[in-house]
């Protein structure tokens, strides 16, 4: 579809092209003799990347017509001409017959050529009050405001995924880490909703970037607004803009718009490989917490025994490209004086590749985390390793024989310290006489809760890890996602009935 040849320029190539009717300087080449040469071209040339905006250029164009007609700017025929030219134009491209140029430089001219060649002066007349400047800002805008959307949608599904698995899991025990050691025991439910509401975090950012460019560039012309008199509030709102940016200085240089939505998406981004080491490590046969599906794994050309964890590797990497596109951007932007500026043009095929990336992520994790096992009893024994209930050991002398906290502390350090001596690696091992030669005091029911399942069961607090509490967050966040009640509920059970 796109007939461009993007190998490098050769020396073949490299003489400048005599000026003519065809190509951009049909389109701009007035007041040169000669046209660009072969690298000049190639340097400049964008088709390849922001034909993508072909759907968003022909939206800007219409708007920018019709308004044109409405305002006596254009007559009502070239303007209906125009339409069904654009329309048609459309149609190609969407078929893929249309044949996208180098030498017409980016979706703009290559559109607008085509304009001409199907219906005439008309044609010419399309680019009355408006340049390329707030044109490609106005496409750029129109464009990544859907994909913000688009990505808002995917995350939404992501989080459903993630709230089903978490109630599968509500009570199943795993190792929660600090430092990756082992802390304290957690719920698998509890951390997969911690997942959850970042997502809801990230997502919330996504919308705030998709509001905050909710005004249109269009109309600001090349830099300093237009001697026609345009009405920028019909195009702003036909294209569904709240309404016209104020400054039209501002309006062809700002890309504020697509840092916001790098940003958002760079943070949702290392978010997600937080959670790709996660399955990372969990799937290792070290850990052996968790097995992704076959569909989401890999084998080794030599190893016969290997599961790889691919995907979850590359949604780690990807997040890296995301977080370095919205660098570059930053540093493009930076210091870049009032108004436009071709360096602006670079802006796209940062943002494109995000999106893409961002997809192909969301995707991924959405598909692994559906068809993930976790392996219950190797967590509950990882969980219980490393004397992870030695908090609770404390807690528990606090309250029955009002100790401080601080003595307490230092008690239960004796207890791991003679569980250490003998071997063991849990505190759930540490036979009573032995407790009790630490703290005469101490009870079997003391000891009782120093299983992994009193542990958890324990951490009430709100936000904490106990699965009441898990329960109660996954009924919430059913609520806030509109997820159905499982299938196992059985009919006439509704609420109410
Ligand atoms: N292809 C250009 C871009 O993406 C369009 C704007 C060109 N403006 C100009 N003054 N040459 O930024």
């Amino acid at each position: 579809m796109t007939g461009i040849d993007t190998s490098p320029p050769t020396a073949g190539k490299s003489g400048p092209v005599p000026i003519g009717p065809s190509g951009a300087q049909g389109l701009w080449g007035g007041r040169f003799n000669r046209g660009p040469g072969a690298l000049m071209r190639a340097i400049n040339a964008s088709i390849a990347v922001d034909q993508r905006l072909w759907r968003e250029d022909i939206e800007g164009s219409k708007a920018h017509a019709a308004m044109l007609a409405a305002q006596g700017i254009i007559s009502s025929d070239d303007e209906k001409a125009i339409q069904e030219g654009l329309d048609a134009i459309g149609a190609e491209i969407a078929a893929g017959q249309f044949e996208f140029s180098e030498d017409l430089e980016d979706i703009h001219l290559n559109i607008e050529a085509r304009l001409t060649e199907r219906i005439g002066e008309a044609g010419k007349r399309l680019h009355t009050g408006r340049s390329r400047n707030d044109q490609v800002a106005t496409d750029f805008k129109l464009w990544t405001r859907r994909a913000l959307l688009a990505a808002s949608h995917s995350l939404e599904a992501l989080q459903i995924g993630l709230v089903r698995c978490a109630e599968a899991h509500a009570d199943w025990i795993l190792p929660g880490f600090t430092h990756l050691q082992t802390a304290q025991p957690v719920t698998l439910g509890h951390h997969l909703l911690a997942y959850v509401e970042m997502i809801a975090r990230d997502d919330r950012r996504l919308r705030a970037a998709w509001s905050s460019a909710d005004e249109c560039p269009l109309g600001a012309a090349a830099l300093a607004g237009t001697a026609y008199p345009i009405d920028r509030e019909a195009t702003a709102l036909a294209l569904g803009f709240d309404g016209p940016m104020a400054n039209s200085l501002d309006a062809v240089s700002a890309r504020d718009f697509a840092l916001e939505a790098l940003g958002a998406l760079a943070i949702a981004a290392v978010h997600l490989s937080r959670l790709a080491e996660e399955i990372v490590l969990w799937t290792s046969p070290q850990f052996g917490f968790a097995r992704l599906s076959d569909e989401w794994s890999t084998g080794s050309s030599i190893m016969p025994q290997k599961r790889n964890p691919d995907a979850a590797e590359l949604v780690r990497a990807k997040a890296a490209r995301i977080a370095a596109n919205s660098a570059a951007l930053l540093s493009i932007v930076r210091a870049l004086p009032l108004a436009y500026s071709k360096d602006l043009q670079e802006d796209k095929a940062l943002v494109f590749e995000a999106f893409d990336s961002f997809a192909l992520m969301v995707g991924a994790m959405t598909g692994m985390i559906a068809t993930t096992t976790f392996d219950r009893a190797a967590m509950r024994a990882a969980a219980a390793r490393g004397f992870s209930t030695a908090t609770d050991l404390a807690d528990g002398l606090v309250r029955a024989l009002a100790m401080p906290f601080r003595t307490a502390h230092h008690v239960a350090g004796a207890a791991v310290r003679r569980a250490e001596e003998l071997g063991l690696s849990s505190l759930e091992d540490l036979p009573l006489a032995e407790f009790q030669a630490i703290e005469p005091r101490f009870t079997a029911e003391a000891q009782a809760l120093l299983t992994v399942e009193a542990s958890v069961a324990a951490r009430l607090s709100f936000g904490g890890t106990a699965p009441v509490r898990v329960r109660e967050q996954i009924a919430r966040w059913r609520q806030e996602l509109g997820i159905e009640e499982p299938e196992t509920k059985e009919p006439g059970m509704e609420d109410g009935q």
